[in-house]
């Protein structure tokens, strides 16, 4: 092609940046008043910041432990507090967010002059344990309503079923930055683009495959599996062309990286009970719940592995833990197939 018949990509996505995108889905909604507009952005605000002090980390001293063990047990790294603090500061402004749950935190940090009516969940920076080497990780994000008429938030008002989220996203700091968003109707991913500073739409309406050809599990713990689970991983490596197996082994250890290939490849991604974690690994709250609502609005699926929906689960506590499924839904019910009735 010579130069002269060149010309520049049109396309109608082009220039949409992430609060133009949500700014003109609260047009398009009756009766909206703009704070869950303004609370998104607050949202998408800490995590252009968390951005910023995750892609210079290795050079500001960022890197490593506190020292300190979180409400988990789980030793904190210097990027854990720092992105769990950038949270709360910045969704403190503005009075739409009324209370914020994150993993880094034994309780919720209530914000009492809030007059906005919702709730953050969050696990600030997801795959900890990566930070160090360079590996992909993430910021998980749900937002809930709570009615101020009944009083300030409370942790009783975080325990609500992940049916009941407004909206949920992560975004993961990988080769790119992106940042993946849903408010329950279509799944759109964002590219940050650090030369302007923004997040831009670079994927429209994200639909995980029926099926996929990998699974992703950690395979460290196959002595610790239930008997089901053991026999998934075998079926799941045994040489059927006519079905397409064996599949690929893909594994991260960064959930949001692992979910991420998976929702937009196809697949699936599973954490479950074992003798270590009887009650799975994963927390409801702030990591199962959002990936849950994200799958489902893509055409994926969630479950316990054992027939229940991550969605339809009623939270008993704040940090409650629970077994996950989650991905292409042909490959969740073949995972399933063999556990349900353990
Ligand atoms: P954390 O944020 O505390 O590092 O937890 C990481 C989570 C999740 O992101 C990942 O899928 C899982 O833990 C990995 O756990 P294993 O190391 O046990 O495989």
């Amino acid at each position: 092609m010579s130069y002269a018949s060149w010309a520049p990509p049109s396309s109608p996505q082009q220039g949409v940046n992430l609060e133009t995108f949500i700014l003109e889905g609260m047009l398009e909604t009756e009766g909206a008043t703009g704070t869950f507009t303004a609370l998104l952005n607050q949202i998408c605000l800490a995590t252009k910041l968390i951005t910023s002090r995750v892609r210079r980390a290795g050079l500001s001293d960022l890197l490593g432990y506190t020292g300190e063990t979180n409400v988990q047990g789980e030793q904190v790294q210097k990027l854990d507090i720092i992105a769990n603090d950038l949270l709360i500061n910045t969704l403190r402004r503005q009075g739409h967010c009324s209370a914020l749950a994150s993993e880094e935190l034994a309780e919720p940090v209530v914000f009492p002059h809030a007059s906005g009516g919702y709730l953050v969940v969050t696990d600030p920076l997801d795959g900890s344990s990566n930070i160090d080497v360079d590996i992909s990780i993430g910021t998980i994000f749900g937002v809930l309503r709570h009615d101020l008429k009944t009083g300030p938030p409370t942790t009783q008002s975080f325990l609500q079923k992940g049916r009941d989220l407004v909206a949920a996203g992560y975004v993961i700091y990988g080769s790119s930055t992106v940042l993946v968003l849903t408010t329950g109707n279509g799944v759109h991913g964002f590219t940050w683009d650090p030369s302007v500073g923004e997040f831009f739409l670079s994927h429209n309406n994200i639909r995980t495959p029926s099926r996929g050809n990998t699974y992703s599990i950690n395979e460290g713990n196959t002595s610790r599996w239930s008997p089901g689970v053991k026999a998934w991983n075998e079926y799941i490596k045994s040489v059927d062309p006519e079905k397409n197996l064996p599949y690929g082994a893909r594994y991260v250890g960064s959930m949001v990286a692992d979910a991420h290939r998976t929702l937009l490849r196809g697949g699936m991604f599973a954490y479950p009970a074992d003798t270590k974690s009887p009650g799975g690994k994963l927390r409801l709250l702030y990591e199962a719940n959002p990936f849950a609502m994200i799958f489902e609005a893509a055409g994926g699926k969630a479950t316990n592995g054992n027939g229940t929906n991550i969605l339809d689960i009623k939270p008993t506590e704040l940090h409650m833990r629970v077994p996950l499924v989650l991905g292409s839904t042909e490959d969740v019910d073949t995972f399933e197939s063999f556990t349900k009735n353990e």
